[in-house]
């Protein structure tokens, strides 16, 4: 529990507010913990569909409270901040951030384990490890070039670049990019569209598109496996009935 992490549900769609806005977001253990339970909630809840990402005011958040970070990261104990990124990449249903305005450090990383990023027009990415002399983390030195690009990724992790929104877009770190009108109701509107999919296809094409299966043979392989259980599937089922029947799609 923590006051600063504020949980709601609308229907299938959970959303989770970073909201400390005095101290711009920043994130304490406190928040980890809280952020990782969450999640963990979202993960074993069979009626949520869609879980959102978003911060409070004039940032997503400003990164680890730069009092409160945690030294032992390593040990059999996992600290808060290691709870929450594997239960953030562990999850197996879609995740969706929405940067509302700057995602500065784990707020940036963060962004690497959705599945879908939506940006305000405002927000920006920066990540400045080295000027704090600290170091990459959540698996950004891997998934940050992978994401950008290696020269891009130097920019930002070395030489302390930040990115705007269309820059992020442009790069390929963001989704999509909406303007101040149209930011709230795309973002609730993407989400619903989320929530509403076929949940087994939704885990299943994550699970694919997160976890290569060896070679490009064995990845097919599996893809056909995958395709051909969903034809047999109530949903595949659900999808063309209301085909037919020209209304949507209501999946259990
Ligand atoms: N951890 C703890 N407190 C933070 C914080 C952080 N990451 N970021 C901001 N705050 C606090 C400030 O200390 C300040 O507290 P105070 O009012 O008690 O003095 C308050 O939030 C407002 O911050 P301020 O710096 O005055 O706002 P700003 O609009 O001028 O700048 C930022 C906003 C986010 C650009 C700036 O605060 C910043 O650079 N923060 C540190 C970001 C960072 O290095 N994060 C760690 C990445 S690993």
């Amino acid at each position: 529990m923590s006051e600063f992490i504020i949980v709601t549900h609308d229907e299938r769609v959970t959303t989770l507010t970073i909201s400390r806005t005095d101290k711009k977001n920043a994130i304490t253990k406190a928040m980890y913990a809280a952020m990782a339970d969450a999640i963990l909630a979202y993960t074993a809840d069979d009626n949520a569909r869609a879980f959102v990402i978003t911060g409070a005011g004039d940032m997503f958040t400003s990164g680890n409270d730069i009092s409160d970070f945690t030294t032992e990261l390593t040990g059999n104990e996992k600290p808060p901040v290691v709870r929450f990124l594997d239960a953030l990449r562990e999850c197996p249903k879609p995740v969706i951030a929405a940067v509302n305005a700057h995602a500065i450090g784990i707020g940036l990383t963060m962004l690497l384990h959705c599945d879908l990023v939506y940006a305000h027009e405002n927000a920006t990415f920066g990540a400045p490890f080295v000027k704090l002399g600290v170091v990459p983390e959540a698996a950004s030195s891997i998934l940050l070039p992978q994401a950008v690009g290696m020269a891009v990724a130097n920019d930002i992790l070395l030489a302390g670049r930040t990115l705007n929104a269309k820059e992020a877009l442009d790069f390929g770190l963001v989704s999509r990019v909406f303007n101040d009108a149209e930011y709230s109701a795309s973002i609730k509107e993407l989400a619903q569209h989320i929530a509403d999919s076929a949940p087994i296809s939704m885990r299943k094409s994550k699970d694919l598109i997160r976890n290569r299966r060896g070679d490009m043979t064995t990845h097919m392989n599996a893809e056909f496996a995958d395709f051909g259980a969903q034809l047999k599937s109530p949903e595949f089922a659900e999808s063309i009935a209301a085909k037919m029947q020209k209304r949507k799609p209501v999946y259990k």
